[in-house]
């Protein structure tokens, strides 16, 4: 396994909408090995392809809220279905390094994906795992969760991220 470079902001290749899936072959499973390794390594509770570089519809999450892990690999994901009810979480992302901000989302969604095995797998979950559904699949459209703040919230974060980021690269 190899654990990869994440980019950063701003990087315009965060912006890019990821590409479907055809298949999840040996290539595609390969590169969920390596995406859940680099979450771990880097701590993170999700990783989308577009934050390696790589313009494909895969995400890696594991929304475990006690020491076990639960890693989970997913080629295409979309939302079925989401609550009416939502609620604001405090939300990071390796791509905007140390910064935290409340997000809305939906507190219930159900998503379909290709597994590792390209198996159409069906799910429902709450807490920390829909959130980071929901945060993951806004990565491969090119969104990051800077998105859904005020401009001016924004900019502050992204000032400091970009602070980091230099002295990161020191
Ligand atoms: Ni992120």
């Amino acid at each position: 396994m190899t654990v990869l470079k994440i980019l950063h902001v701003p990087d315009p290749r965060l912006k890019i909408t990821a590409q479907p899936v055809e298949k999840v072959d040996a290539s595609i499973a390969r590169l969920m090995e390596d995406m859940l390794e680099t979450m771990y390594v880097k701590q993170g509770v999700g990783l989308a392809a577009t934050q390696v570089g790589v313009n494909q519809r895969v995400i890696v999450v594991d929304g475990s809220e006690t020491d076990k892990p639960e890693p989970l690999k997913l080629a295409n994901p979309e939302l079925l279905w989401r609550s009416q009810e939502s609620k604001d979480v405090s939300e990071g992302c390796l791509s905007v390094p140390e910064q935290y901000a409340e997000v809305n989302r939906f507190t219930r969604v159900k998503f379909r994906y290709l597994d590792e095995h390209n198996q159409t797998v069906e799910r429902e979950a709450g807490g920390l795992l829909a959130h980071v559904i929901q945060h993951e699949i806004d990565h491969l459209n090119g969104i990051l969760f800077l998105e859904h703040l005020s401009a001016l919230k924004r900019q502050m974060l992204l000032r400091r991220a970009l602070k980091v980021t230099k002295s990161m690269a020191r």
